[in-house]
């Protein structure tokens, strides 16, 4: 198994380009599913989730194409509407494929995707959409098996905001008869930009971006050509590992448009960040100050950044308060940082990490994708050599971590 080796204490600078969303880019790949004619997507970024993704799709019948960052899809000979459990545990983001295959061909196989080490997960929200459209929904085997004749519009609510259970049923709702209105939608980025390739597609949607999504059917999507939009994530967390460092970097391929809440708390932090129609920069402070937060659904920060902020703020100046109120169980993190010397004490959802002037290199453990991306961040600044075990995690959603890093100065080799 994969390791990552670091040799903390360089401060990260340079530059380096972002890649696409994996997040935007695995609904938009199911979303090729809704169509007899060619999706072909740019700037898709060379991910495993992708990969699995991928994989997925073409078990299905649909065509794929892949020429570096362009990806080119035909669902015209889709005839396999399955997406088994081998696949749905390594990726959970596979249940994407459940309303656009309702949409199209009226059935749809795709096993329960089970709990992760962030939290139980469900995706009850998901099939409670589909039978308010009329889908008939059994849950047996671990697989949900649904079916419809033709789904129909509806108005739907979802009891929290979720994010692939908003994408999920708009998908659904591109081909269904008549209106549907779905309600305490999802307003993250990567669902406008999936409904942009949508209605690139040829859909009728407004509202993507509030909370209130309407979705007209139409008898059929065309083809179409979309670009993904730039990884929020991604920016936000080499955002991070330049603040921590004492860096001063630019990225490229992104910019600040979807990440305010992220900018806000690392100008809180006292880092200097500049703001270009395609770039961003950041200048560290010679001590970072604590940043309290709180995650919750877009706008608000994301529960996706908060790893790497917890990693952040184990070397700033002061204490934090940091509440996740996304996932129940989303410190796994905070054990690793603590070998690495962090002060922190978790209390349920909460976690009170107080600053420590400096972090020395251990062997720690990734737990899951973002807790990955707070070790590596941490072992950066870290005294003498950090170990970072089971980054398998770290290459379902960091395109050339290595690499990038190396680009900006950072000493970091992969070791088997
Ligand atoms: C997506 C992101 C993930 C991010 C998360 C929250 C993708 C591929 N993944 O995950 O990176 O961390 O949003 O921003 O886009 N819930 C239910 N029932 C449901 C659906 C969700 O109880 O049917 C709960 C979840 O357990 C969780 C909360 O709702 O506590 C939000 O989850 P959700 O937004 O659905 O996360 P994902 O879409 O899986």
């Amino acid at each position: 198994m994969d390791k990552l080796l670091i040799t903390g204490g360089r401060p990260l600078a340079g530059e380096v380009a972002i890649s696409g969303a994996k997040n935007a880019a695995l609904p938009i790949l199911c979303a090729a599913l809704l169509s007899d004619e060619p999706l072909v997507l740019t700037n898709v970024p060379r991910l495993n989730d992708i990969g699995t993704m991928l994989k997925l799709l073409a078990q299905m019948g649909v065509k794929v194409e892949r020429d570096g960052d362009t990806v080119t899809l035909d669902a015209k000979g889709l005839d396999n509407p399955l997406a088994p459990y081998e696949l749905v545990k390594t990726m959970r983001a596979a249940v994407l494929v459940l309303g656009p295959l309702m949409a199209r061909v009226g059935h749809a196989k795709v096993s329960l995707p089970g709990g992760c080490a962030i939290g139980a997960r469900p995706v009850d929200q998901h099939i409670k959409g589909l039978q308010a459209m009329g889908a008939e929904v059994q849950v047996e085997h671990g697989y949900i098996d649904a079916k419809v004749g033709k789904l129909r519009g509806a108005r739907l609510f979802t009891d929290m905001v979720t994010v692939t259970g908003t994408e999920n049923l708009m998908m659904a709702a591109c081909l269904a008869d008549g209106e549907t209105v779905i309600e305490n939608a999802a307003r993250e980025p990567e669902v406008v930009d999936l409904a942009n390739c949508l209605v690139s597609m040829g859909a009728q949607i407004s509202g993507a971006g509030t909370d209130v999504i309407r979705i007209r059917g139409v008898a059929r999507l065309h083809g179409a050509t979309h670009r993904i939009m730039p990884d929020r994530i991604e920016t936000g967390t080499y955002l991070c590992a330049a603040a921590v460092t004492g860096g001063n970097v630019r990225l490229t391929g992104t910019s600040t448009n979807y990440i305010d809440s992220v900018v806000d708390k690392l100008m809180d932090a006292g880092c200097e960040i500049g703001s270009e129609r395609d770039a961003i920069t950041l200048k560290a402070p010679a001590r970072l100050k604590a940043v309290s937060l709180r995650t919750a659904p877009y706008p608000a920060f994301p529960t996706d950044m908060q790893a790497q902020f917890m990693a952040l703020n184990v070397v700033a100046d002061g204490t934090a308060i940091i509440r996740e109120t996304i996932f129940e169980n989303r410190f796994m993190h905070a054990v690793e940082l603590i070998r690495l010397g962090a002060n922190i004490r978790i209390d349920g959802n909460t976690a009170v990490v107080t600053g420590v002037d400096k972090l020395q290199g251990a062997t720690v453990m990734a737990t899951d994708l973002r807790a990955s991306a707070s070790l590596i961040i941490a072992g950066l600044v870290a005294e003498g050599e950090t170990l970072v075990d089971r980054i398998y995690h770290l290459d379902r959603g960091y395109e050339r971590l290595e690499e990038k890093l190396g680009a900006l100065g950072a000493t970091v080799k992969r070791v088997s």
